[in-house]
């Protein structure tokens, strides 16, 4: 059974109220699915020392250094330090506005597991992409680059996004038989490389524009084990909603 994991992306939002008030609406979450939080890095620490015990802390972004001359970067040995289980790795904020292509993102990612990190790794076509009927060869494309880059099952113990770009922020979701379609095909991928027992295991998480209205059918998906939640994240009530719906589910 794989337990399911409700993340929060908070992306460039929040403040220390918004941490004091998800943490505690995060107290009334009873356990029975996992809760993540991903604030910016200047909030993790407030983060790290506010949020009930249970509740695991990402960060949005990392280094694919150890250390160095990186203005303006952050290793992964430092957000563990900082009391993170999570890291978000390759979101498609960060491939687009930002630059980040495949092998950049493989280069996180192998950086956030040899830290110890649980890396979120984001896939996920364009609107273009879909349209063209190319949304199987450009996840599994961004799949491959991180298959490629790790000796060994690269996905054991992992979790993956799958977010369809045109969903995220624009308040139109995939709708579940869409999203489970894509889940599948991720599924399959990684069994075919990595093989079918860490395949099983795998959390796939649904991002784009998951809300409380629609997470419970797409939570019911035999793929989705979980959501990457960005707006309503921001809201503690209605993230709390999306978290009781998964642990329900
Ligand atoms: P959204 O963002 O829920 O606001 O669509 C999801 C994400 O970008 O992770």
């Amino acid at each position: 059974m794989r337990r399911k994991l409700i993340a929060g992306n908070w992306k460039m939002n929040g403040d220390q109220d918004l941490v004091r008030r998800v943490a505690e609406h995060a107290a009334d979450s009873g356990g029975g699915a996992e809760m993540a939080v991903c604030p910016p890095f200047p909030l993790l620490a407030a983060a790290a020392s506010q949020l009930p015990f249970g509740v695991a802390l990402g960060a949005q972004d990392v280094s694919e250094y150890e250390a160095g001359a990186y203005t303006g970067e952050v290793s992964a040995g430092m957000l563990l330090e900082a009391g993170c289980r999570y890291v978000i790795v390759g979101h498609s904020e960060r491939r687009t506005l930002y630059g980040e292509d495949n092998g950049r993102v493989a280069g996180k990612f192998v950086a956030a597991r040899g830290a110890g990190l649980t890396p979120i790794l984001c896939v996920g076509e364009t609107l273009a992409e879909r349209d063209a009927e190319r949304t199987e060869v450009v996840v599994g494309e961004q799949l491959d680059a991180i298959m490629d880059a790790v000796d060994g099952p690269a996905f054991q113990g992992a979790v993956i996004a799958y977010e369809p770009v045109w969903a995220i922020g624009t308040g139109r979701t995939a709708t579940p038989d869409q999203a489970q379609a894509v889940h599948a095909f991720i599924r399959q991928r990684v069994a075919e490389r990595d093989g079918s027992e860490v395949a099983d295991q795998l959390r796939l998480l649904y991002g784009g524009s998951m809300k409380a209205e629609n997470a419970a059918e797409l939570l019911a998906q035999p793929d989705i084990d979980g959501g990457l939640i960005g707006g309503a994240s921001l809201d503690p009530e209605s993230f709390l909603s999306i978290y009781n719906a998964a642990a329900e589910g």
